[in-house]
Formats: structure tokens, C-alpha cells, sequence
């Protein structure tokens, strides 16, 4: 028998157990979290859709794996099947493992970015961003336009703008653009994909300035499931052979392992052959992050990374995943609820500029749906919008975000068909009164990255 979705391709063994708070605790906990998601506990949360990043449920194997944890300083046994196995996934050379995807991103900016340089990508990711910046440089998006139009459909709405590309380089000169970053799936642009045809130009772009493409690749294997089934040319290839086309068009990638590659903690540098690139990396990662052979993750970290790399490409797997997002999608779909259409690979980016029209983006609206959502029904998911993108690091001025979206991140593996239907059911509540609901106003916020510790209360 088929389903319309494709069904869990594992079976529970180990359950955690949540419980819901009655809404009266509720309100409480939030105005004591300063009406900021990132401070409530974790317990006082019935589905947490703030991220899928290391939220992830790690298989049997990996579990297993965990034991066979070699935690000798140096050259453990982990770190080489771990290279191995990168190495054939990615078809890179040079494989350094880091903590996670920041570290990876610390590590390697500063190499190719100062003062009066710029980064361009398809869009850079928050911490990306920081990173960009934190080096001296500056970051642009470009991102085609069709993925400013939350309406329509489009395949491969994570795109770069290839001819903006083009522009930007010559505007800003090519020898003062240290990295083209191409970020697959676009994860600030609704978890949407990116093109093999879009990659291999860019990166034709790229080579012909003379400018190293860097793919961020968080989200490389669910990017691979989308080329197969809406790519023309690829429907017979097998996401392996996808994943190793995608890779060679860039020269060196940084990856949250966190995500596609199902592990709590982990990242990863690759390198395709520049050896002089591999010994500058190693030179940094020693210091930053630890020896070469560990970067910052245990022994038994690496051999749980390496399986989960292999469990991340599997295609039932990625039909059972994207198919999660799918089903939540269609009964937003029956509410006309407004989200990133087609849903994207990780969550489903609700347009909460179209759910809430009347908050403008400098009171937040992805945010105050947020908000709504953990008073609700005990939800929590995260702004994706002008609170997140924060101040011009040159004038101190609210940035307007392209995107006012509400994330609601999926956990790989360990939310169920119900608990979609308990977001689904909440939203369309939500919608109901959508008018009575109040944009926020910043008490206190940091400099950058202000998201995670910004103080906030609701505008009266
Ligand atoms: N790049 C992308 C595209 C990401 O989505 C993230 C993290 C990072 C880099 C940084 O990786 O967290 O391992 O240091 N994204 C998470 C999220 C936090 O919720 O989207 P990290």
C-alpha cells in the first residue's frame, strides 16, 4: 500500500516524555523569559521547533558507535573512519573536523576575509554573518527574487541571483570579494534548495573572478533530495551521486554536522585539494579548536558523525523527512495559513508579515507569532525576520529583514505525525485572532547576534 507520506523508516525505542504546561504557568514563564524563546527551559516546552540543530534522534548505530569511542589525543581511530568517510560522501581531500558550524566558519573567514572585503552568498546564515563581520569584512545577500514571493511556487527558491552576482562583483571589484558562499538548502530563505544547474554557474562565475566558492553545507543531503525529485536530469541519480556533483563545483565547504548529518554536537571543514589551505586550517583549528584529529569533538563524537553522515543521505530516510514537512504544509494548506511555498527541507517558515499585517517589521512580527505559538500551546519556534537580522553594524539602524517568517524547525527523527497535527491545530487558532496580537519592543539587546539574549516586552 502507498501513503500519501512516506512513514517513519525506523521504529521508537527509547521515549522521552514532555508535558504540558496549563496556559496560566504559561504566560508566567514568558514574561519571566523576557519574551525571548532562547531563555525559557527546556521543560517547560511541549514540541520544541526552535531548531533542528542537534535536536536531531541518533539511531541505534550511532548509539552503538558511541562505545566504540577511541580517546587517544591524537590519531584516534574515529577520526579516520570519520575522513574516510567524508571523503567519499563529499569527494574532498581534506577533512577537519570542528565543534560545529560556527567553529568551522571561525576558522576559516579570517582566511579569507579583512577589513574592506566582502563576502556575497545566496544568504548568509546569522552566525555566517557574525563571522563575515567579525573578520572585518562585510556580508550580502543575493538571493534570487523569487524567493522573496512567499506565494508562488518555485523549485529552487534558495538560489543565488546569478546576475546580481555579477553586478556585485563588479561594483565592489572582484579582488575585494574574499569568498562567494553558497549556502544549500538557503535556511534564512525558508529552507529552500539551491539548483545543481545555479551551483555550477555560480561557481563558472566564481572561477572566472578569480574568487573561491564556499559552500555552507548544513543542509547538503536534504539540498540532494530536492535536486532529485525536481531537477530535471537528475530523477535516476542516486543522492550520493548528487551530493559528490554538488560538492565539486566549490573549492572548500563549512558544515553544522548538527543538522543532515544527525549528531548532537559536531562540524566539519573539506578542503578539495589545496594542500597550502589544508595546513593553514590545521594552523588555526590547533589553537581554536584542538588537534587536528579532534577538533573539539571527543572520539566517540567522530564515530557517531561519521555514521550519521551516512544515515543523512539515505533516500527513505530524506522521503520520510521532507515528507514530515510536507503533510505539515498541507494543513496550513487547508487553514490558509501563509508560509514559505513550497515548505522548504528543515520547517515550515510561516509569513507572519501576511499572518499579522498590522506589525510592522521594527515590532516584530515574526517574533510576536513566536510568542503566540509557546502561549498557545506550549510551542517553540523562533523569529526569522527583521528581531533576528538586528542592527547595520555601520549606523546602529534596525535592518529591515527581505523575510518576516516564524521557523518551525523539525527535529530529525523525533517528533511524530500527532505532535504536526498539535502545530498545525495551534496555528490555525492562532490565525483566528490574529489581529488582537502585539508586536515587542527591545528593553535590551547586545551588540550582535542580539536573538539569543535580547530582553523584550509587548507594545501596549
Ligand atoms: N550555517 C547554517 C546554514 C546554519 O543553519 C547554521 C546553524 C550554521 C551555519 C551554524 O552552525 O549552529 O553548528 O554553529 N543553524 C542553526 C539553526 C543554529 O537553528 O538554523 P552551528
Amino acid at each position: 500500500m502507498k501513503s500519501k507520506y512516506y512513514a517513519e523508516p525506523f521504529k521508537i525505542k527509547m521515549v522521552e516524555p514532555i508535558k504540558i504546561l496549563s496556559e496560566e504557568v504559561r504566560l508566567k514563564k514568558i514574561e519571566e523569559a523576557h519574551y525571548n524563546l532562547f531563555y525559557l527551559d527546556s521543560e517547560d516546552i511541549y514540541i520544541d521547533l526552535l531548531s533542528d540543530s542537534g535536536t536531531g534522534a541518533m539511531s541505534t548505530e550511532q548509539w552503538a558507535g558511541m562505545m566504540k569511542g577511541d580517546e587517544a589525543y591524537s590519531g584516534s581511530k574515529n577520526y579516520k573512519k570519520l575522513v574516510e568517510t567524508a571523503q567519499k560522501i563529499f569527494g574532498y581531500k581534506y577533512i577537519q573536523p570542528v565543534h560545529q558550524g560556527r567553529a568551522a566558519e571561525k576558522v576559516v573567514m579570517p582566511i579569507f576575509l579583512g577589513p574592506g572585503k566582502y563576502a556575497i552568498s545566496n544568504m548568509h546564515f546569522d552566525t555566517t554573518r557574525a563571522h563575515v563581520e567579525i573578520a572585518g569584512a562585510r556580508a550580502i545577500d543575493c538571493v534570487v527574487s523569487d524567493a522573496l514571493d512567499t506565494e508562488t511556487y518555485s523549485p529552487f527558491k534558495g538560489n543565488m541571483d546569478t546576475k546580481k552576482l555579477i553586478e556585485l562583483i563588479e561594483k565592489y571589484r572582484p579582488e575585494n570579494i574574499g569568498l562567494i558562499i553558497m549556502t544549500i538548502t538557503n535556511n534564512s530563505a525558508g529552507g529552500q534548495p539551491v539548483s545543481m544547474e545555479n551551483l555550477k554557474e555560480t561557481s563558472e562565475i566564481a572561477k572566472k573572478y578569480n574568487i573561491p566558492l564556499l559552500i555552507d553545507a548544513a543542509r547538503f543531503a536534504e539540498n540532494a533530495y530536492f535536486i532529485k525529485t525536481r531537477e530535471k536530469g537528475y530523477e535516476d541519480k542516486s543522492i550520493r551521486e548528487i551530493v559528490l556533483e554538488m560538492f565539486s563545483y566549490a573549492q572548500i565547504f563549512t558544515m553544522s554536522s548538527k543538522k543532515d548529518a544527525i549528531v548532537n554536537m559536531g562540524g566539519l571543514i573539506g578542503i578539495k585539494d589545496d594542500e597550502e589551505l589544508y595546513e593553514e586550517v590545521k594552523l588555526k583549528t590547533i589553537p581554536l579548536e584542538g588537534f587536528v584529529s579532534y577538533g573539539g569533538l571527543a572520539g566517540r563524537d567522530l564515530e557517531a558523525l561519521a555514521i550519521g553522515l551516512e544515515e543523512g543521505i539515505d533516500i527513505n530516510y530524506l522521503r520520510y523527512r521532507i515528507g514530515q514537512m510536507e503533510y505539515l504544509a498541507s494543513r496550513l494548506d487547508e487553514a490558509g495559513i501563509p508560509y514559505q511555498y513550497p515548505v522548504g527541507g528543515h520547517a515550515v517558515f510561516i509569513d507572519a508579515k501576511k499572518l499579522l499585517p498590522h506589525i510592522p517589521y521594527y515590532e516584530f512580527p515574526g517574533h510576536a507569532l513566536a510568542v503566540e505559538l509557546y502561549k498557545e500551546a506550549g510551542i517553540r519556534t523562533c523569529d526569522i525576520g527583521s528581531y533576528m537580522l538586528g542592527n547595520d553594524p555601520d549606523t546602529g539602524e534596525q535592518l529591515q529583514s527581505p523575510f518576516e517568517f516564524t521557523r518551525l524547525a523539525i527535529p530529525r527523527r523525533v517528533y511524530t505525525q500527532s505532535h504536526l497535527d498539535v502545530v498545525a491545530d495551534a496555528l490555525i487558532a492562532i490565525k483566528e485572532r490574529a489581529e488582537t496580537i502585539k508586536g515587542y519592543k527591545i528593553l535590551w539587546e547586545p551588540k550582535i547576534l542580539r536573538h539569543f539574549t535580547a530582553k523584550l516586552k509587548p507594545i501596549e
